[in-house]
């Protein structure tokens, strides 16, 4: 979302005149677009902000702004901390962004904006062959821990025209896979609902892939399921953040569903699309979490097989009912649990990759590795990083490949065409 969120902004820009450069010195503006889920990237942004505030002195001229959901969540702290920041504007606020262009400075754009989820802004992308798609904003769910719902402001989603204008658009500019995004994609809900937005999407001629994230798994419903199962070009991946195996802090999260019901869906998902990819979202050492709650997400992560996790260390952040909660745990335990939950991922997403070892998969071709130089790179359905060899013949980017899986491994897989 983040990511999406920084090519509106140089979508705007670039109707603007400007154009980007990986130099700071010589930039005219630089934009930090923040993040602040956790307070890890809350404490980077603030280290490369102070580490900026040379470029301005030597160029007065520059002009800096602070973007994305620490600046809603600070506004004008950030002017105070920082008074050489020009401009701080929301997530809900990237139109603004025009404002800045036009000379105004110390400016501070962080109120709610109801028309959000019907002004489509430009959208510079980088990649000719997957793009990102909103199809709704904000964020409802009020899960305990979470600080989205009071950056990101209130769940509104895209009108589905909109949407599927932008998706053909896309498809006549040669993209082939398009990720839909929102917080809670499967509570989208306009002239349709997230089913038959897929339905609508799975008819665009010239797009191959669709994905989507995020799922919630309360609201994962058999409609959705059908559809994945059935609509050809939507994939078979499915990101469903599980967080917890126990059900007290399921509860103390406020998801909505017990670990029986979210077992329910994904057996559901697993017999309705065989092979389905599940990775899924897990919080370490949320506070009042035992030796005994940590134990049973253990267990949880050996019972389901996940493809892959993304497993934080709980952060207590600012205004949520989590930060203010008893039983807040001490650092090391928190690391020593996500350690734990870690190495225990690792070695069954290993098995899992393994698995697949000799099996024919269908890749997107998007280019050279960054991380395998001199291979080509490419993902499977199901979301799996494939490398191959590059046979110097000019393979294309955005071609759909069939490949043999010569050796699956932690973080992707190996194969060679066929
Ligand atoms: N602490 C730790 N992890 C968090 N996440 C969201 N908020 C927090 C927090 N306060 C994680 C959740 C979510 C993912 C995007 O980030 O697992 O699914
Ligand atoms: Fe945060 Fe929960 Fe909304 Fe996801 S569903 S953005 S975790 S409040």
């Amino acid at each position: 979302m983040n990511v999406h969120d920084s090519e509106k902004m140089l979508g705007i820009l670039d109707k603007e005149g400007y154009s980007q450069t990986d130099d700071p010195r010589k930039a005219d503006l630089i934009i930090f677009n923040t993040c602040s889920v956790r307070q890890k990237a809350e404490q980077k942004f603030y280290s490369d902000l102070g580490r900026i505030k040379a470029y301005k002195k030597r160029s007065p001229t520059m002009r800096i702004a602070v973007a994305g959901c620490i600046a809603q969540q600070e506004g004008e702290n950030i002017l105070r901390k920082a008074p050489y920041v020009d401009f701080v504007f929301g997530p809900q606020n990237i139109h603004m962004l025009r404002n800045l262009v036009s000379g105004r400075t110390a400016y501070i754009a962080t109120e709610d904006n109801p028309e959000i989820a019907k002004t489509d802004l430009p959208v510079k992308r980088a990649d000719g062959v997957k793009a990102w798609v909103t199809i709704m904003y904000g964020c409802n769910n009020f899960c305990s821990y979470c600080v989205v719902p009071y950056t990101r402001g209130r769940e509104r989603s895209r009108p589905t025209e909109n949407i599927l204008s932008e998706v053909k658009g896309l498809a006549e500019k040669g993209y082939k896979e398009v990720t839909l995004l929102g917080q809670n994609v499967n509570s989208y809900r306009s002239d349709t609902d997230f089913p038959g937005l897929l339905r609508r999407l799975d008819r665009v001629g010239g797009i191959e892939r669709i994905r989507f994230v995020t799922s919630h798994p309360r609201d994962l419903s058999e409609e959705l399921i059908n559809a994945i199962s059935e609509l050809s070009k939507v994939c078979e991946h499915i990101h469903l953040p599980l967080q917890s195996g126990s059900n007290k802090i399921l509860n103390l999260m406020n998801r909505g569903y017990t670990f029986e019901e979210y077992i329910r869906k994904v057996s559901k998902l697993r017999g309705k699309v065989p092979g389905i990819g599940i990775t899924s979202d897990i919080i370490a050492g949320f506070p009042s979490e035992r030796g005994d709650d940590h134990l049973q997400t253990v267990k949880a992560l050996k019972e389901i097989e996940f493809d892959g996790i993304f497993a934080f260390k709980f952060s207590a952040r600012p205004r949520t009912k989590a930060a203010g909660m008893e039983g807040q745990l001490a650092e090391e335990i928190k690391s020593e649990r996500l350690s734990q939950i870690l190495m225990i991922q690792n070695e069954i997403t290993e098995k899992k990759n393994r698995f697949l070892e000799g099996t024919i998969q269908e890749i997107l071709m998007e280019g050279e590795s960054e991380t395998d130089k001199g291979k080509l790179t490419g993902r499977t359905r199901t979301n799996k990083i494939v490398n191959i060899p590059n046979p110097n013949k000019g393979v294309e980017k955005g071609s759909l490949m069939s490949v043999k899986i010569t050796k699956g491994r932690q973080h992707s897989l190996k194969g060679r065409p066929i």
